[in-house]
């Protein structure tokens, strides 16, 4: 979060103050700093070296195609999950990045169309996909690289509606039968099986996870062997956690220990798909107030950002902080850094502070995008700053109740430009404009 910060009493992206942004092209409107990707994506490169590892940027958290081209120019490959984030990763990147393709559900022609794009891995997530990549493979005369992804079956260690490696969710192989699955492949004309793949979930605050994960992992990489794979890949997903509220995650070096120790046991290609981890705190959604009320004893910021903007409170209840751009002067701007490690809202028990909910103009109830936070009395056109909302933010925006999903700005240090223009109500309904009789 460090390259947004206050000076002078107004937050900065770089070297812009962010209130100049939204006079250009309105609120609400996602800031990027490019300072804060590249940082992040070196962290994890830096961390990981000993390994050479090929980290592929996984285009669910954000496949912004400026943000997509930025990562591959700085030698990042992709993690696709559709034949759309595989079209994505092509556009940014050409044909030279590596694209891992994972997912439960690949359909047929998504399975052909990556056959023909030089997709570097499959990671396959049943024993019917494996058969059907298989097929395909078969039918277009090639052998199809394909990584098996397992479900290590660890404690749970996230929120339940992101925790992928937990017993009875649906994705990967278990791991009681993935070796009988890969057995069943030996010899297969149309299946290369070169590597095992696992994501445990996301975000993921602890390094235990991923020991146990990796140490599973050597023990299947050398059943596979056995059965005469020539395993190359380990594939050790993504789901590294960052800070949304304080010192919370672990830096990429510690993640880096607990993983390097399987590489070098099997000699494997180490493969990554971080996603959040890089862009998750390069951005900031910054809206405007639309309306204060009081009702019912809790006191209410009604601002032009919504759940269609940022859907994470509202179906994760996960916290963003949330600044005023440009608070008042009888409030300090300094984090409270005495405060509660659990709620470090830099504005808690500060002077003229007192609680509030940051609610959008969505007809639901669950429109929020945070609750009960220490906030400073805000006027109608102030603006607000919601952090850490790179990853998972724009990339999960919606058009309900006919929103216009925001624009999106890349800045670079006292320059910035438009990484996607605001929608327009022609957007909105093009695809039915033509269907209208
Ligand atoms: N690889 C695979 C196979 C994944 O399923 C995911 C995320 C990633 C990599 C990247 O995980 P990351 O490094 O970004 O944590 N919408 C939720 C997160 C869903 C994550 C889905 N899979 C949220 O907003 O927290």
């Amino acid at each position: 979060m460090d390259h947004f910060q206050y000076q002078n009493r107004q937050l900065y992206c770089e070297d812009t103050p962010v209130a100049e942004l939204a006079a250009q092209y309105g609120t609400p409107l996602y800031i990027y700093s490019q300072a804060a990707l590249l940082e992040k994506l070196r962290e994890i490169q830096a961390a990981f070296a000993a390994a050479e590892p090929i980290i592929c940027y996984s285009v669910k958290a954000n496949g912004n195609l400026s943000i997509c081209r930025l990562m591959a120019q700085h030698g990042a490959g992709f993690d696709v999950t559709s034949k759309g984030e595989f079209q994505r990763a092509l556009r940014a990147g050409g044909r030279t990045s590596p694209i891992v393709f994972a997912g439960v559900g690949k359909t047929d022609d998504e399975i052909e169309f990556a056959l023909t794009n030089n997709v570097f891995l499959f990671d396959v997530e049943s024993e019917q996909e494996l058969h059907a990549i298989g097929a395909v493979a078969q039918r277009l005369g090639v052998k199809a690289p394909v990584a098996l992804r397992v479900n290590p079956d660890l404690p749970p260690k996230t929120h339940v509606k992101t925790d992928t490696s937990v017993k009875g969710v649906k994705f990967g192989l278990d791991i009681e039968t993935i070796v009988d699955v890969a057995q069943s492949v030996v010899g297969h004309p149309g299946i290369a099986l070169v590597g095992l793949h696992m994501h445990l979930g996301s975000p993921i605050l602890k390094v235990e996870p991923y020991r146990l994960g990796a140490e599973k992992g050597v023990t299947l990489i050398r059943q596979f062997r056995a059965q005469g794979h020539d395993i190359r890949y380990l594939n050790m997903g993504g789901g590294f956690g960052i800070n949304y509220r304080n010192d919370e995650a672990p830096p990429a070096r510690a993640f880096a220990e607990v993983i390097l120790p399987a590489v070098r046991e099997t000699g494997c290609q180490l493969i990554l798909e971080p996603g959040r981890f890089i862009v998750g705190n390069a951005a900031i959604l910054l809206t405007r107030v639309l309306y204060t009320k009081s009702t019912g004893g809790k006191h209410y910021i009604i601002q032009d950002g919504a759940m269609n903007d940022l859907i994470r409170p509202t179906l994760y209840g996960s916290f963003h902080r949330v600044w005023p751009v440009q608070p008042p002067e009888n409030v300090p701007v300094e984090p409270d850094v005495n405060g509660d490690p659990d709620d470090p809202q830099p504005f808690r028990d500060m002077p003229h502070c007192f609680k509030q909910d940051v609610v959008g103009p969505v007809c639901e109830s669950g429109d929020f995008l945070a609750k009960d936070r220490p906030l400073p009395a805000m006027k109608r056109g102030d603006l607000l700053a919601v952090f850490s909302a790179g990853a998972y933010g724009m990339a999960m925006a919606s058009n309900y109740n006919s929103r216009l999903r925001a624009a999106e700005v890349l800045v670079t240090g006292r320059t910035h430009r438009l990484i996607r223009r605001r929608e327009t109500f022609a957007d909105l309904v093009a695809c039915e404009d033509d269907c209208l009789n």
